[in-house]
């Protein structure tokens, strides 16, 4: 038997050494990149390898390993990996609890179903939450399934996020919160939304899902809400297939969210030992539900999956940064395009460009060149929310005039980042916008 397992292993490492993304990345500490080609994993789209992925793997053998390890241990559902991963997470990132979930999405879910449970937020039927036009459909549909209603202003032109000159006009007497969404690694101006919150009474909730190691001043995002959400998903910072997080200061939140994940049962309970002295009560509390909960528990190879991906990521964002330090310089102060500013420490998620002039009109045609050279892009997350017709389901709305999403949501594209160097992918972009800018000039 024991033969026999060291075979599967062999096999699995064996498979992992021919393929070239499953190869320990070189760290070169000079330029702080991961050096070497890029990852296979997403790299191909109908046979062809793609010059420029939306996104790419961050995983080596130390990921395949942990995966192996643990399918060795034979346990797989949520257990002591993923407490592990939560506590390094929330050590790392310099907050009270973490909460691991399956996605980004069910992350949101949870935060507004405690919200809505927990008596001391006071979030009734009907109340109101100010919400950018710019964001990811599960960062919002929730609120409405908990019978909210979602107001939406618009974006900032220059960093796409919630803009805080629009908030006031707002905020009514039902107006219960604020939901700020750091869009493609880009905090939220965070003093100004702070201060509105406060003078108004307003709850401020964060979806950092596309923002891990965003820092506004010296701290990390997704520490600047009651809570925050944070995702795991391939095209993220940190991936573990799928994966989620809640990070907040406030047990309640934690208590809540833990019960909720997991059908509402009590056995996850960080009090659990206190109220499970007697073998009756441990009894009872194995199958106790006290909360409307879900299944939205990850497993244990999302857990392992965390703490291998944690280890390795200051290296990854400082790749992220470099990589958007070469952006910045091809296409700042371009004449045919602007992009996204970012006044404080993003994590870069991705690079945003707004086609301006000539240009502006002819995106359909400048995607169709790019994608032909194998460089894959993307709207601007949603574009305009509102423009999607999830949006008949929803109790929302419009506060002011969505000026600048819709000009995003008309002349913009995103192309990816990752922890490779992409410094020839940037180069050749800049070279191909150049060239079309002439054309059509
Ligand atoms: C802003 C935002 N919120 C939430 C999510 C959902 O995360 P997940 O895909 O892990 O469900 C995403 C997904 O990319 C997102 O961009």
């Amino acid at each position: 038997m024991e033969e026999n397992n060291i075979s599967i292993k062999n096999k699995i490492l064996t498979l992992a050494e021919k393929s070239v993304c499953l190869k320990e990345p070189q760290f070169n500490e000079q330029d702080s990149l991961f050096v070497g080609s890029s990852s296979l994993v997403n790299g191909f789209k109908n046979g062809k390898e793609l010059f420029y992925p939306l996104s790419q793997s961050s995983w080596d053998y130390n990921e395949y390993n942990a995966i192996i390890d643990q399918l060795y241990t034979g346990n797989l559902t949520m257990g002591e990996k993923v407490e592990k991963f939560e506590k390094s997470f929330a050590e790392f990132f310099g907050v009270k609890y973490a909460i691991m979930v399956n996605s980004g999405s069910s992350a949101n879910l949870l935060i507004v179903a405690a919200l809505t449970l927990l008596q001391k937020y006071d979030f009734k039927k009907g109340d109101e939450i100010i919400v950018p036009s710019l964001g990811w459909s599960t960062s919002y549909i929730p609120f409405t399934q908990y019978g909210l209603k979602l107001k939406f202003v618009d974006i900032d032109e220059q960093t796409f996020n919630i803009d805080p000159k629009k908030i006031k006009s707002a905020i009514s007497k039902k107006t219960k919160g604020i939901l700020a969404i750091n869009i493609l690694g880009n905090p939220v101006e965070f003093k100004k939304i702070k201060e509105i919150c406060d003078t108004n009474k307003l709850l401020l909730i964060e979806d950092n899902c596309e923002s891990l190691g965003a820092k506004y001043g010296d701290k990390y995002t997704g520490n600047f809400g009651t809570a925050a959400s944070h995702s795991f998903f391939f095209s993220h910072h940190i991936q573990t297939i799928e994966g989620g997080m809640i990070t907040t200061n406030d047990k309640d939140i934690c208590e809540y969210t833990r019960s909720l994940r997991a059908h509402g049962w009590t056995r996850d309970s960080l009090e659990k030992d206190s109220f499970s002295k007697s073998p009756s009560a441990k009894f009872k509390n194995s199958f106790n539900f006290i909360l409307p909960g879900y299944n939205l528990r990850p497993n244990e190879l999302n857990g392992v999956l965390g703490l291998s991906q944690l280890q390795k990521f200051p290296k990854i964002l400082r790749a992220r940064k470099e990589n958007a330090r070469i952006f910045k310089k091809l296409f700042d102060n371009q004449t045919y395009c602007s992009i996204q500013k970012c006044f404080h420490d993003s994590s870069w998620y991705g690079f945003s460009i707004l086609l301006k002039g000539a240009l502006q009109s002819k995106r359909d045609y400048i995607i169709n060149e790019l994608n032909n050279y194998g460089i894959e892009t993307r709207p601007i997350v949603t574009g305009n929310f509102l423009k999607n017709s999830v949006c008949n389901f929803l109790n929302y709305e419009i506060s002011g005039v969505l000026k600048n999403v819709e000009n995003l949501d008309r002349t913009g594209f995103y192309v990816g980042n990752s922890h490779f160097n992409l410094e020839k992918q940037l180069l050749k972009l800049a070279e191909i916008l150049h060239k079309l800018n002439k054309r059509i000039n």
